[in-house]
């Protein structure tokens, strides 16, 4: 018996040594494996007992489990110590630099199509205009007949459509604006409107897509004439693209207003002394508009002897290519960052 004790005693004593000498968790648990595993020391006295008497047998028994719960608590602690200890060690050797300037985020902001849109919009809402929208998939009616361009009418052809079924097309312009926006303003309530949007046609190279973007603009009322036309496009244009820009009207058709305009500003690259980008002419073309056909005021219900009107309809990727000096409409469409960063 006493021998016994003595061997448990011997036992912790030299768990305790090799504790204070192991360094790493894996030292902890090779201790744990020598004395508490199936075949440690311990244990092997625990399966000796059947050579001990009766009475020896309970005392032996609670003496080795006594010992175990010391020896558990004492590889417990240790191993705490050097969880612990790898941590501090850890942190110590993580040199972190406070003086290292921080990493700057990528920070995005508006494509250049939609500043020009937002641009375009607020010069127009500060004259007075209201915002409009229309579906972009269309009717023929709306696309063509509503706006004077009859079945067989020739300048369909311009518009090489995208149909979807024989009467409903993809919008190839945002002039169907117009003749919504004038029957839905029966019975003749003078308005002053824009309408920007997607349009469609079947057209790709540099400087046509087959999506763009288009901004009508239209006034009925008592008495608009020309004049009024030109005054107002001038102080978009000016507004735009800045007060030295000129303006020049080109006499030109479009089957929904009459008389028609081209309208040309100063080339914004060389002031009008004639460059690549204007090819030579010193002009460059930003639009057409026209005094409402009396022919679509009537089709829409509305009286041509009281009322008349001004249209215009602006392609929004020319506007931002002229402002932003690009050659390649395809440019605003590919998500360069490199680039479109560039343009604001
Ligand atoms: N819808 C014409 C086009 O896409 C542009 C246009 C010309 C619109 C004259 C107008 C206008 O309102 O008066 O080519």
């Amino acid at each position: 018996m006493t021998m016994i004790s003595d061997k448990i005693e011997a036992i912790k004593a030299a768990v305790d040594e090799q504790i204070a000498k192991s360094e790493a968790l894996q030292d902890v648990q090779n201790i744990r494996v020598k004395y508490l595993g199936k075949k440690g020391e311990l244990t092997s006295i625990m399966k000796d007992l059947k050579n001990l008497s009766k009475e020896e047998r309970p005392q032996v028994g609670q003496l080795v489990n006594t010992a175990r719960g010391i020896i558990e608590d004492h590889l417990k602690a240790r191993m705490e110590e050097l969880k612990e200890k790898s941590l501090e060690m850890k942190i110590q050797s993580e040199k972190i630099d406070i003086t290292l300037p921080g990493r700057k985020p990528v920070m995005g902001h508006e494509h250049p199509l939609h500043l020009t849109r937002r641009l375009m919009e607020q010069s127009f809402l500060n004259m007075g205009f209201s915002i409009v929208e229309g579906p972009d998939i269309e009717s023929d009616y709306y696309n063509f007949q509503s706006l004077n361009l009859p079945e067989d009418h020739p300048a369909r052809d311009m518009q090489d459509s995208m149909y979807v079924t024989q009467n409903i097309l993809l919008r190839t312009h945002t002039s169907p604006l117009e003749a919504r926006t004038l029957q839905a303003h029966k019975p003749n309530e003078p308005f002053k409107i824009i309408a920007p949007g997607k349009v469609y046609r079947c057209d790709y190279d540099a400087t046509h897509s087959p999506v763009f973007h288009q901004m009508e603009g239209m006034i009925v009322d008592k008495g608009i004439r020309f004049s009024d036309l030109k005054g107002m496009l001038e102080d978009f244009l000016r507004d735009i693209f800045g007060p030295q820009t000129k303006v020049r009207f080109r006499a030109s058709y479009f089957p929904f207003t009459e008389p028609s305009a081209e309208v040309d500003i100063s080339c914004v690259m060389c002031g009008g002394k004639g460059c690549r980008v204007c090819k030579g002419t010193g002009w460059i073309e930003v639009l057409g508009s026209g005094m409402v056909n009396p022919k679509v005021l009537e089709m829409c219900g509305i009286d041509s002897q009281k009322y008349s009107g001004f249209a215009f309809g602006i392609g929004l990727e020319r506007i931002a290519m002229k402002r932003y000096g690009i050659t390649d409409m395809r440019l605003l469409y590919e998500g360069d960052a490199r680039l479109l960063g560039q343009l604001r």
